[in-house]
């Protein structure tokens, strides 16, 4: 008999148009020429989670969160979502007080916007900020000002919808510790219900990668790491994964269900998914075609790639993302949520309860301190 059972159920709807791209983004996104084709795009969206849901079977499935990433959703105008998002409601059950996610830069924010989103059924929006600092700002490529950045989160605030994240980066070229403090400083003062603080990195095929910038020493990447994460805990922000910080049960459930191992469809270019099939015990992953000009040929199959994660995989996969949270994890949700049963990791939980890098309570088995420092060894052990 299959230990598998279907874990929750969350949607990711990407968007895959920025007003300029980014020097250090690898995420795919487009500048935009022109005008969005937004009705064109939300047919096709939801054709591609139609084949989804035939695909694998979904109907009856309740749904438990819904994030509209990008690329810059808030490019979108609030008419286009609110046919996006009931449109996604008519096909599924959903979970009451379903957390629906929009990404937005300041940039592209107006006031009249973010009330329309919040009525258009989006119950928490995420505002990428990066810095408040003018000249990191430029030196990011953004489109916006530090000004835009505290309007956005203002209005953020009275819209209406029931939470905000800010999205800062840290190590910024030729950043002092002072500054990336600051940042964190500014963030806190506008009273976000959720920070993720991440260490910028120098990704492949971006233009930071061919002309790299000079960035902060490690000695001073650490300081920022230990005195930002000590500012954030006393400001009341709890860490709960590697760049994730928030106040009291304002977690992403979103991205909790991506850590937990859940499941996602995911709709819209270039999007990933992972979907399991309790019927044949299988466990898939998808991802979808990536250009928009290919996205958005009628009558072509959104899906470029579905496989099937093996037996041998599946270790490592739970790992890779349940070990990036603080909490810990029982034996029964590995079964749960991989099918296999525990004795195929139980020697590697040992070896590394030896060694100090992970511990077992009541049943309850979590990376320690000195593991999320060696990080990488401690999931090397599950390949
Ligand atoms: C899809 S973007 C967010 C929304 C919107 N596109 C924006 O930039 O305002 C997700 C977040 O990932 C982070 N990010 C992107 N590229 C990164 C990199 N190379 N290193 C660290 N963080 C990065 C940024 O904080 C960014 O806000
Ligand atoms: S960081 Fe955001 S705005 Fe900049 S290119 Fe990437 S997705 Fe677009």
């Amino acid at each position: 008999m299959s230990l598998l059972s279907a874990p929750p159920l969350s949607l990711y709807i990407h968007i895959p148009w920025c007003v300029e791209k980014c020097p250090y983004c690898d995420f795919n996104s487009h500048a935009l020429r022109g005008d969005i084709p937004e009705d064109e795009y939300v047919t096709a969206l939801i054709k591609d989670l139609d084949d989804d849901i035939t695909r694998f079977s979904l109907q009856g499935r309740t749904l438990h969160s819904i994030f509209i990433g990008g690329g810059t959703p808030s490019l979108f105008s609030p008419a286009t979502i609110e046919s996006l998002l009931s449109q996604v409601f008519a096909r599924f059950d959903k979970q009451e007080n379903i957390e629906v996610t929009l990404e937005a830069n300041p940039g592209t924010v107006e006031a009249k916007k973010f009330d329309g989103f919040a009525k258009a059924g989006v119950s928490r929006l995420s505002i990428g900020v990066q810095s408040f600092g003018s000249d990191k700002l430029i030196q990011l490529g953004r489109i916006h000002d530090p000004k835009q950045a505290i309007n956005a989160a203002k209005l953020a605030k009275n819209c209406g919808v029931k939470s905000f994240n800010l999205d800062l980066m840290h190590g910024l070229p030729s950043q002092h510790v002072g500054q990336a403090l600051d940042d964190l400083k500014q963030a806190i003062a506008l009273e976000p219900d959720h920070i993720s603080w991440y260490q910028l990195t120098i990704e492949p095929n971006t233009s930071f990668y061919s002309k790299p910038p000079q960035l902060p020493e490690d000695e001073t990447l650490w300081d920022i790491q230990e005195q930002g994460q000590a500012l954030l805990a006393e400001a009341g922000y709890t860490q709960y994964e590697i760049s994730a910080y928030s106040k009291t049960n304002k977690q992403s459930a979103h991205n909790l269900n991506y850590w937990r191992f859940g499941d996602y469809l995911g709709i819209g270019c270039g999007a990933h998914g992972k979907v399991t099939d309790v019927n044949t015990g299988n466990i898939y992953r998808t991802v979808k075609v990536k250009h928009p000009k290919g996205y958005l040929t009628k009558g072509r199959d959104a899906l470029d790639h579905l496989n099937t994660v093996s037996d041998d995989e599946l270790p490592f996969e739970f790992m890779i993302n349940q070990l990036r949270l603080r909490e810990s994890f029982s034996l029964e949700q590995f079964e749960q949520t991989t099918g296999l049963a525990c004795d195929v990791i139980l020697p590697t939980l040992s070896t590394l309860a030896d060694k100090g890098l992970m511990s077992n309570q009541s049943e309850q088995w979590q990376v320690t301190q000195l593991g999320h420092r060696y990080l990488n060894s401690v999931l090397e052990a599950f390949l």
